[in-house]
């Protein structure tokens, strides 16, 4: 038995963690062999790859990023994309692919396996927004670097009695932007599935004031709208059709309006890619081990066109076409309701 890996899409924390476990697994436990293609799909349209062996992935744990690289190399938008894909793992030999990434990328998995070939996911994405699965590999290290900012953002707000707004990635989903808000203590956190009207986070600075409170931080999640605020206007898409969020300017363009209509003095941080970066929190390194695992006893159960799921503590399978017809995932309404209570 030989088996491929990728890591497609998006970077993030506890990819690493997870290529260990799955050659681990594959080695350790079922006696097979593993080759790793690089840079994503386009490693797979190229024939680009490596044998993986035990020394490969010693002391990869806990760094971050993928030894195997990524990227956002669409084979839908390249010539013979997927011919050239199953001709490549056909010459390798390979008999089944594990696929680690965000919904994009378990779509392309998933049209792999409707062309019969045997494909098993793993979700991993900062974003959460992957469907079925509580969680990703990589988001609560995101979140950590979120909720670490606004620890941060808090000394030096207070010092200079300042409004703080910090941007924060997380797609068109608020996961990142919500548990990071509610766990650095956010003034306002405002997230791509709710509709906040400016007016209401002009009111709620002003009333903190007349409390005492010199200081706020507001989290926006990148992906966000309001109705007052005209964002950029990007057409600049990748492979898979997603615009340049970062060239929105969200979190520029709610600074200056709250600057403009309390008085207050007013300063925005973008913490772009370095949510992404270093070292994965603990609950991934976890995850990505447990994952990691399930993907391999799924090939060697031959259960394919599915992705290991996490769901209220269990590691489970559920099928891809359902994955992707289920994502992007919203945050629960619940949760933002909560957050509230803190502002
Ligand atoms: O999907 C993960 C993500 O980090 C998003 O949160 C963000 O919009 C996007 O990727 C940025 O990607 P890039 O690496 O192309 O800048």
């Amino acid at each position: 038995m030989k088996l491929g890996i990728l890591t497609g899409g998006s970077d993030c924390q506890g990819l690493n963690a997870a290529i260990r476990s799955v050659v681990r697994s594959t080695l350790v436990e079922k006696d097979a062999e593993i080759v790793g293609f690089l840079q994503g799909w386009k490693g797979l349209v190229e024939n680009l790859f490596i044998p993986l062996t035990m020394k490969d992935v010693s002391g990869i744990l806990p760094i971050g990023g993928t030894i195997l690289g990524t990227s956002r190399a669409n084979p839908r938008k390249l010539q013979d994309g997927f011919s050239r894909i199953e001709a490549n793992l056909k010459q390798n030999n390979v008999d089944a692919l594990i696929v680690l990434g965000g919904y994009d990328t378990q779509g392309v998995a998933l049209e792999l396996h409707k062309r019969g070939f045997p494909v098993v996911g793993i979700p991993a994405t900062m974003d959460n927004d992957v469907g079925c699965t509580d969680y990703s590999i990589g988001f609560f290290s995101a979140v950590n670097v979120v909720a670490d900012a606004v620890d941060k953002l808090h000394s030096t707000a207070s010092s200079h009695h300042r409004v703080m707004i910090l941007e924060v990635m997380g797609r068109y989903s608020g996961w990142v932007a919500l548990y990071g808000g509610i766990a650095g203590g956010a003034d306002w956190i405002v997230i791509p599935e709710v509709q906040t009207n400016l007016s209401d986070i002009i009111n709620h600075l002003k009333n903190r004031r007349k409390l005492g409170k010199y200081f706020s931080i507001i989290v926006v999640a990148e992906g966000a709208t309001m109705h007052e605020i005209p964002v950029a206007d990007v057409t600049e898409k990748d492979e898979f059709g997603h615009i340049r969020l970062d060239r929105r300017s969200v979190g520029a363009k709610v600074g200056a309006q709250v600057e403009k209509m309390t008085g207050f003095e007013t300063r925005v941080t973008v913490l772009g890619h370095l949510q992404r970066g270093g070292s994965p929190a603990m609950f991934d390194r976890v995850l990505a081990a447990r994952l990691g695992y399930k993907a391999v006893e799924m090939v060697a159960n031959r259960e394919f066109g599915k992705m290991a799921t996490f769901a209220g503590n269990r590691v489970e399978s559920e099928s891809i076409l359902r994955v992707v017809k289920e994502s992007p995932k919203n945050v629960s309404i619940d949760l933002y309701d909560i957050a509230r209570i803190f502002y």
